[in-house]
């Protein structure tokens, strides 16, 4: 695949000096806020997307086309990009993957292929092609089981899941790199919030999803189980952050849990913070339910000490209140939305079954070497 010559890199005064960024992975759920986020700090800087656009046509209630913030959108797998396409890049963002646990299950060979061997090799060539800061999208599902005190940085992981595993792996691998290059791991506490291709397969989408469609939120424990959040504007704030991050803040490869301390919640309380936006939402907790072992609680103070400009700023009543209006502006009421587009699996399966896409996650004809450009 060989891509055009770029457009002219342009001046970014913030930092007075040029900046030109690739996000990788750029069309799904986290990537439009990023976009946005990016291009509105860097109005000058030179913004790429690359994606295999899975999703692309998931848009929600958005009006106008997220990639409208890029320059050039690239369409492609990223298990083909080579050092000679990073060249000329300042910071790559790499959020492309096979991005959560049930999808890792069903496709774990492409989650290995894709979100660990194919997120290294970018690395690499990434280096080789002389970027100078790498941001990868990791997760703090990588502590696993977790009771106890809240996880930080320096304790062991735990994957369980194919998923977990695959980003324990490459944060592994990013440490063994050979160069100067800048690497940041963000270990991202569970996303939340409205997106421009919004997801209902995260804790708190569902439940606000839940209870517009059905006034009812079924919560499968017992309610006790703790999980971190973070908006996903919150999520493109951290990679603002990361992609200026110069080595002398927290060392030249850096995993760091991005979120914040305050955000550590209960499941249900999740579900009781939905319910009171949504006043007659009545919430169900199994109290019958066996514990569930997937707790954990995140420490994020040294995220807060690296990054004090960046922290979260979205409370959880304002990532209730962006889902219910970006839900109510979609018209939603799907109360079967969990085999809906608005499932990833559920997509991708559907890519499958249709004769689209390949049990490796691969288009069936082969991908024209596809562009856009801004004009
Ligand atoms: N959403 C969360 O809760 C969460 C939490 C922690 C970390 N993360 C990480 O953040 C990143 C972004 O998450 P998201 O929620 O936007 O995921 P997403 O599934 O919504 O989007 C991923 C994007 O990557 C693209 N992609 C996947 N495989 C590709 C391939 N082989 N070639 C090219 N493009 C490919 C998809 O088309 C999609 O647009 C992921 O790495 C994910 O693991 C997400």
């Amino acid at each position: 695949m060989h891509f055009p010559r770029a457009p002219p890199i342009y001046v970014c005064e913030e930092v007075n000096k040029i900046m030109k960024i690739l996000i990788i992975g750029n069309m799904g759920y986290v990537g439009p806020a990023v976009l946005r986020e990016l291009s509105a700090r860097y109005p000058s800087a030179v913004l790429h997307g690359y994606d295999t656009a899975y999703f692309a046509h998931c848009l929600t209630g958005t009006h106008y086309l997220p990639e409208r913030h890029l320059e050039r959108q690239f369409y492609g797998d990223i298990r083909a990009i080579t050092s000679g396409m990073l060249e000329g890049y300042d910071a790559v963002v790499q959020l492309a993957a096979v991005s959560n646990d049930p999808m890792g299950s069903r496709f774990a060979t492409a989650t290995g292929d894709i979100n660990h061997r194919a997120s290294v090799s970018i690395a690499k060539a990434a280096a080789q092609a002389g970027v100078r800061n790498f941001v990868f999208a990791s997760s703090c599902s990588i502590y696993g089981v977790a009771s106890g005190p809240p996880r930080c940085e320096t304790d062991a992981v735990a994957p369980i899941t194919d998923y977990a595993k695959s980003k324990v792996h490459t944060e592994e691998d990013l440490t063994k790199i050979e160069t100067d290059m800048v690497i940041t791991s963000l270990r991202f506490a569970t996303a939340c919030g409205m997106s421009d291709r919004l997801r209902l397969d995260l804790v708190l989408n569902d439940f606000v999803a839940s209870a517009i469609s059905q006034g009812q939120i079924t919560v499968l424990s017992d309610g006790s189980p703790w999980r971190p959040l973070i908006d996903v504007t919150d999520m493109a704030r951290a990679i603002d952050w990361a992609v200026q991050r110069p080595a002398d803040n927290g060392g030249r490869v850096l995993s760091v849990n991005a979120g914040a301390n305050s955000c550590n919640y209960q499941v249900r309380d999740l579900a009781m913070a939905v319910a009171e936006a949504l006043p007659g939402t009545t919430v169900d907790i199994n109290t019958e339910a066996p514990v569930d072992s997937r707790s954990y609680r995140v420490d994020f103070s040294l995220f807060e000490r690296l990054a004090p400009d960046h922290q979260p700023q979205k409370a959880l009543s304002h990532s209730i209140s962006g889902l219910i209006e970006g839900l109510e502006r979609m018209e939603f009421a799907d109360t079967e939305f969990r085999s809906s587009s608005l499932v990833r699996l559920h997509v991708l399966q559907g890519h499958i079954d249709e004769g689209r896409v390949t049990e490796e996650l691969r288009w069936q004809r082969p991908q024209k070497t596809l562009e856009r450009s801004q004009s």
